[in-house]
């Protein structure tokens, strides 16, 4: 094929990839930053035996447990109880007391994996808000790692940075270790398979929406389309909090004010 400048265009394996992942899992990887994600993939074929991308993409179309494994790597789904202490000391002392003077907080876990950012939005608030009425809605692309979410199980590593007397209170020990969320958590978070990049929330929906380390995996635009949208699902006052080394760009165009570090509110 050759290109209006007369120039040979090259074949991408690339793009044609991404194309048949898209099919095979509805996972779109060209809206994901492609040097990275580019070179973990690549990588990653190597290391399972595979030199070159269509040889990989057939492997992948007819063993679905090799698929399992590939997406397991691509989407990344590393959390922790409590990750990031000071953004949690910050919704315990101050964003939940300010919600729940509404009387109920309706929160957004957008890209929650296994759960553990939901179920400690879910400690902090019936901590923080006892009498405020609280859900928590988690959404993950990953359709394994929403079913662990709803299994409620930790590890004792997930648990190493949570303080230890919020776990003693809200969650239960294992005897290898972990700990399994209590009722009373369980029964305020739910948690739902959905593509965030497709996620069309109604408006005012949340009063609170954590999306932390998961749009740093897509192109400007695309994160930019997904905060967007995020905004619009949030009541004036509420807050959208971003990961420790995360931004929105142009908050004031989305109605957002940045409050404080990773923290904006809605206008
Ligand atoms: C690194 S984890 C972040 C988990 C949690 N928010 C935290 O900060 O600990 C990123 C999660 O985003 C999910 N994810 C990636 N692309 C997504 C998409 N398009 N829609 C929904 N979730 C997505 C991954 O499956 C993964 O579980």
């Amino acid at each position: 094929m050759t290109s209006p400048t007369g120039v040979a265009a090259q074949h991408d394996d690339y793009v044609d990839f991404c194309k048949g992942i898209q099919r095979l899992s509805t996972i779109d990887l060209l809206r994901y930053k492609r040097g990275q994600m580019e070179r973990r993939i690549r990588t990653f074929a190597e290391r399972r035996g595979a030199a070159e991308l269509p040889g990989y993409l057939q492997i992948l179309r007819s063993q679905p447990e090799e698929l399992e494994q590939f997406l397991d790597r691509v989407t990344i789904n590393v959390s922790e109880l409590w990750r990031n202490p000071e953004q949690w000391q910050l919704l315990e002392r101050q964003i939940v007391p300010d919600l729940a003077q509404a009387g109920r907080i309706r929160a957004l876990s957008a890209g929650c994996s296994y759960g553990a950012e939901a179920f400690t939005v879910a400690a902090t608030c019936l901590t923080a808000a006892p009498r405020a009425k609280t859900t928590i809605a988690g959404v993950d692309i990953d359709r394994r790692m929403v079913e662990r979410a709803r299994q409620a199980r930790f590890s004792a590593s997930d648990a190493r940075g949570a303080p230890r007397e919020a776990l003693d209170r809200w969650f239960t020990p294992r005897d290898d270790g972990g700990w399994d969320a209590r009722p009373e958590l369980r029964a305020i978070c739910r948690f739902d398979v959905g593509d965030l990049l497709e996620l069309r929330p109604r408006e005012q929906a949340y009063d609170l929406v954590l999306c932390r380390n998961t749009v740093i995996y897509f192109t400007d635009d695309v994160r930019d389309d997904v905060h967007a949208r995020l905004a619009t699902a949030l009541r004036p006052g509420g807050y959208l909090i971003v990961g420790a080394t995360e931004r929105v760009s142009d908050p004031a165009a989305r109605g957002l004010e940045l409050t404080r570090p990773f923290t904006y509110r809605k206008l």
